[in-house]
């Protein structure tokens, strides 16, 4: 079970938040339909936040990506795992792809202190990335949760030539969770991913199988990329796959 406190929101504050405890499995997470625009769901992804919970504001008037999606939890749980220990980060670039509302890359930002700052100086430079529709939510999150000194926001459409921002150096670490549920984008996502890729890139790609198109989608990039499965059988039973 994930640990979730929904409310509306009533100001740009998380600290004044009036929470209505509310509960459910994260394999239904994406299943909630006709989530009221500006719902505010409070999240500690089961304690794996330690620092701060996690303010993320719904909403879908703009597009899927407006609410908490699962593959998205489990990323950053294995992100924050991987990562907590150690400045592995230091002199890093991050690009987070179709990051929505935000939910990988905010965690993130909250729990790990290496987030933010230059590369040259020693810091880890973390971009969330999405399409024009969903800039503005992206923003009010990182705001909302206090991080837009550590996380940048551009805007990223698989549909394009890559930004300045991500083509201007190399990037060591991709990632993007839930980005496998619209077939025509496939092969677009799949141009970006390889246009971003150098071969010391590591894409740490998470989905949740929800047709059989999915698959194609990942026997179609394992033709351009060394593979390898990170399994874990509580994810295994919902089909979300890292
Ligand atoms: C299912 S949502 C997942 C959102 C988020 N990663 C999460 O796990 O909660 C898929 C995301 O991909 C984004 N996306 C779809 N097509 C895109 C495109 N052409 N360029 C950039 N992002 C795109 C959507 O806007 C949306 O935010």
């Amino acid at each position: 079970m994930a640990d979730v406190v929904n409310s509306r929101s009533r100001s740009s504050s998380p600290s004044s938040l009036g929470a209505t405890e509310f509960k459910f499995p994260e394999g239904l997470v994406a299943h909630r339909e006709n989530l009221p625009a500006g719902r505010v769901t409070a999240t500690t992804l089961d304690g794996t936040l330690t620092k701060a919970p996690l303010q993320l504001i719904e909403d879908l008037s703009n597009g899927c990506g407006g609410q908490l999606w699962p593959a998205g939890i489990r990323l950053a749980k294995y992100f924050i795992s991987r990562y907590r220990n150690g400045d592995e980060l230091t002199g890093k670039r991050v690009i987070e792809l179709g990051s929505g509302g935000g939910v990988t890359g905010l965690a993130i930002g909250l729990e790990l202190d290496q987030i933010g700052g230059d590369i040259d100086e020693g810091g880890c430079e973390f971009w969330m990335t999405d399409m024009q529709a969903m800039m503005e939510l992206m923003e009010k999150n990182v705001s909302f949760n206090g991080l837009q000194e550590r996380i940048r926001c551009g805007l990223l459409d698989w549909a394009d030539p890559l930004p300045e921002f991500v083509a201007r150096r190399p990037v060591d670490i991709v990632l993007a969770a839930d980005c496998v549920y619209f077939e025509p984008a496939f092969p677009l996502l799949e141009k970006t991913l390889c246009d971003i890729a150098g071969p010391d890139t590591e894409v740490l790609f998470c989905f949740k199988k929800r047709r059989r198109a999915d698959m194609r989608f990942i026997k179609s990039i394992r033709k351009r990329f060394v593979m390898t499965e990170i399994k874990d059988e509580i994810y295994a039973r919902e089909s979300i796959y890292l």
